[in-house]
């Protein structure tokens, strides 16, 4: 195992790109994440840990986000009275105040999920110290985040200072959120509690620092108001001294009384090492990769972009909480304002759905435990059954903000999403079944999962207008968003006839082998002979675009009317051909954002048409792509490899690989795509390796690797049983 395949680098140090490496750097444990802000803080750095589950609606906005924790990073260090620093806050020559950085480097080790900064700093009076900082949030228990610092004077006999604090003086790009703040220094400690303003959610964090030597004593005060772990010592030319830093964290989500639970957490790590408190954090990673890690020999940027991506979904999924799931930004920064979209179930779902079921079933729950929320949403617009919010918070209500951000003008756009976008509902039901199918988790199924299923069927057979002598669905907004408001997507059309089917044969399952089951949910969804009939006249009734000449499918009538524009002529562009145009006029135009026929054809495969019909789809519609959405190119990874286009396959597997590490379009600052990393790997196995379930219930591969690579290797649950695939390329 070559090292270096699972190490994020920074060397050398990169201020321009402060908030790019604060995000490719998060560490998590499922439970909360942390950016790789620095121990001392910068200007400009956007220094933010998210704890799962932890909503707040501000006083004027317009929705509720996911909030900003304390910060329990702050370590600031003094070498002879220079403040250790690798910008100088008031200069913008980036040269550290009085000293200078003479080394950097700094490591995410994915195979591990620990963050590693080495700095050789100089201080003005000439002493030289190499500075090891280590952190992880541990995997083995979530409530414990360790940091560790090793200080050796390498010249010099430095006198040192270390102050090490919480500050819960933190806000969501300058929205606050937390009330109620007591921060507190015990004997051994220091903590901050506070509580969420409007939701009343509560936090507590308790953290000590020690060193792990009698070389210096730690004393924990208040001073003007901030209470802090400090120490002074001199090291010895060539000495070195070790510190621990243990913060932990819980919420009132985890039972009534956080502080003291934070507190008792500190006392049961009293006497445990850095050693004893990572081994078994690196075991639980070794668990994860096991099934989560895909080995491709021959392509080591390919490599090292799907463990990356992985690692990220892995850091964000809950894995002992059932009540929430994970946003379109992860936990790795404000984006998205931490929201649920059809992004998990269709993008960041399938690999754990295969890979860690446990994990899938947990995000699956939180929609479970949401049904009360979409069946108030259909009841609203005047349906019936369950529909389900294109955002989602802790709530389950809709939570798409109706308005966009101010534009240069002052004006606003509006935002139809959380109207229009009404194909989630079925995206849901897609990841409950893909995930019952590999996992054979029926327990899941028949308690849970088929009350999704069929609730949602029930809602769409309510929502279908008979017009035209056929069944259609107006006022829909496709997974192509630039076209709002439109009548007949074939996406939504297509998709929900797809749905209904499956409601039917799942009721059918259920009746043969779950019959309790059955009936229950017959009497309690009131799926009567009559509903079942209008389902399958709606199957066989329902309009599905598509035009007979050109033997396509038609993303919705009049879209071939609209001005066209040739996509490929505005290469190389470094923004959406929708930014270049505008908004206005974009809409008036065949550019399409993302995967829309393109997605059908990656979920629906040969069920959807012939190759014939595939083929001329992508023909139409890949060059009227501008990819604006990051979940677009992985997808048509995915369909371009499944359609035999192997060149175009990789091409835009390495366009789908780059999203985040190249940060080719400036926002990763916001936070990770999670949708673009679950995509990466589904253009991976279902794309270039093709694994599939065949007709008589087994797994299998059908593999389209790219030419150059040697060869891949992965192992899947499948059905409760770990399965192994390895792919040889032949020449
Ligand atoms: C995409 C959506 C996606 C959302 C969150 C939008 O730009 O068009 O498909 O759900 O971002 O990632």
């Amino acid at each position: 195992m070559t090292q270096k395949l699972w190490q994020i680098e920074e060397f050398p140090f990169h201020p321009e790109r402060l908030n790019h490496y604060e995000t490719l750097f998060t560490i998590g444990n499922g439970y909360l994440a942390t950016r790789g802000s620095f121990e001392e803080a910068y200007k400009g750095g956007i220094s933010t840990t998210m704890v799962h589950g932890i909503f707040d609606h501000a006083e004027g906005a317009l929705v509720p986000e996911l909030v900003n924790a304390p910060n329990w990073l702050p370590i600031n260090i003094t070498i002879d009275g220079t403040p250790f620093q690798l910008i100088n806050q008031n200069d913008s020559t980036l040269k550290p105040k009085n000293g200078a950085v003479v080394g950097y480097r700094r490591i995410l080790m994915l195979d591990k999920g620990i963050l590693r900064r080495e700095v050789l700093f100089r201080a003005e009076s000439g002493s030289i110290v190499r500075l090891v900082f280590e952190r992880f949030a541990s995997l083995h228990d979530e409530h414990l985040m360790v940091q560790r610092l090793e200080i050796t004077a390498v010249d010099g006999n430095p006198q040192i200072e270390i102050k090490s604090s919480i500050d819960s003086d933190v806000s969501n790009v300058g929205i606050k959120h937390w009330g109620d703040i007591q921060a507190e220094a015990g004997s051994s400690y220091t903590s901050v509690s506070a509580k969420t303003i409007q939701s009343g959610y509560g936090i507590a964090m308790a953290s000590t620092l020690r060193a792990t030597s009698n070389k210096a004593n730690v004393e924990f005060t208040t001073r003007n108001g901030q209470p802090s772990a400090n120490t002074h010592f001199q090291l010895q030319q060539e000495d070195s001294i070790e510190f621990l830093k243990l913060t932990s964290v819980y919420t009132s989500r985890d039972g009534d009384n956080p502080l003291q639970s934070a507190v008792a957490k500190l006392g049961e790590a009293a006497s445990a090492t850095y050693e004893s408190l990572v081994t078994p954090h690196i075991n639980e990673w070794a668990t994860y990769w096991k099934t989560s890690d895909v080995q491709i020999e021959g392509d080591e940027g390919s490599q090292l972009a799907v463990r990356f991506t992985q690692y990220h979904i892995l850091i964000a999924a809950p894995r002992h909480d059932d009540d929430v799931s994970i946003g379109a930004k992860t936990l790795s920064g404000t984006g998205y304002k931490g929201h649920v979209f059809w992004d998990t179930e269709l993008f960041i779902l399938p690999p754990l759905s295969l890979g860690q079921p446990k994990l899938a079933r947990n995000l699956l729950m939180y929609r479970y435990h949401r049904l009360a929320g979409a069946r108030n949403k259909a009841k609203a617009n005047g349906y019936e059954g369950a529909m389900y919010p294109w955002e989602s918070t802790d709530t389950g209500e809709e939570t798409t903000p109706s308005w966009g951000d101010p534009q240069p003008d002052g004006s606003r756009i509006r935002i139809w999403t959380g109207d229009s976008e009404q194909h989630i509902s079925t995206d849901i039901a897609y990841g409950i079944l893909q995930y019952w199918r590999y996992s054979g988790d029926n327990n899941f199924l028949q308690q849970y999962g088929a009350e999704i299923v069929l609730d949602t069927a029930v809602f769409w057979g309510s929502r279908v207008e008979w017009k035209n002598e056929r069944y259609e669905l107006s006022q829909q907004i496709g997974p192509d968003e630039y076209h709002e408001n439109i009548d007949n997507s074939v996406f939504t059309n297509r998709m929900t006839v797809w749905h209904l089917e499956q409601a039917l044969a799942l009721l059918e399952w259920l009746k043969t082998n779950a019959p309790a089951d059955a009936e229950r949910l017959t009497t309690q969804l009131d799926l009567t002979p009559k509903r079942l009939d209008h389902w399958r006249d709606v199957i066989a009734k329902m309009y599905i675009p598509f035009d007979e000449d050109k033997q396509i499918h038609v993303q919705f009538p009049g879209f071939f009317d609209l001005e066209y524009i040739p996509v490929p002529h505005y290469e190389p562009r470094t923004m959406s051909v929708q930014a270049i145009l505008g908004h206005h006029r974009s809409i008036q135009t065949q550019v399409i954002k993302q995967a829309d026929v393109v997605m059908m054809t990656a979920l629906l495969g040969d069920e959807l048409a012939s190759k014939d019909v595939l083929m001329n789809n992508w023909n139409t519609y890949y060059p009227r792509t501008d990819h604006g959405s990051s979940l677009s190119p992985a997808i048509h990874a995915w369909v371009a490899a499944r359609l035999g286009l192997d060149d175009l396959a990789y091409y835009l597997f390495e366009h789908a690989a780059e999203i985040d590490l190249k940060d080719n379009k400036g926002n990763v600052k916001d936070g990770i795509h999670g949708a673009a990393s679950g995509g990466l790997w589904q253009a991976l196995v279902f794309g270039f390796c093709g694994l599939h379930i065949t007709p008589d219930g087994n797994v299998a591969v059908a593999p389209r690797l790219p030419k150059h690579w040697k060869q891949v290797s992965f192992t899947i649950y499948f059905k409760g049983k770990e399965q192994e695939f390895t792919i040889t390329n032949t020449p």
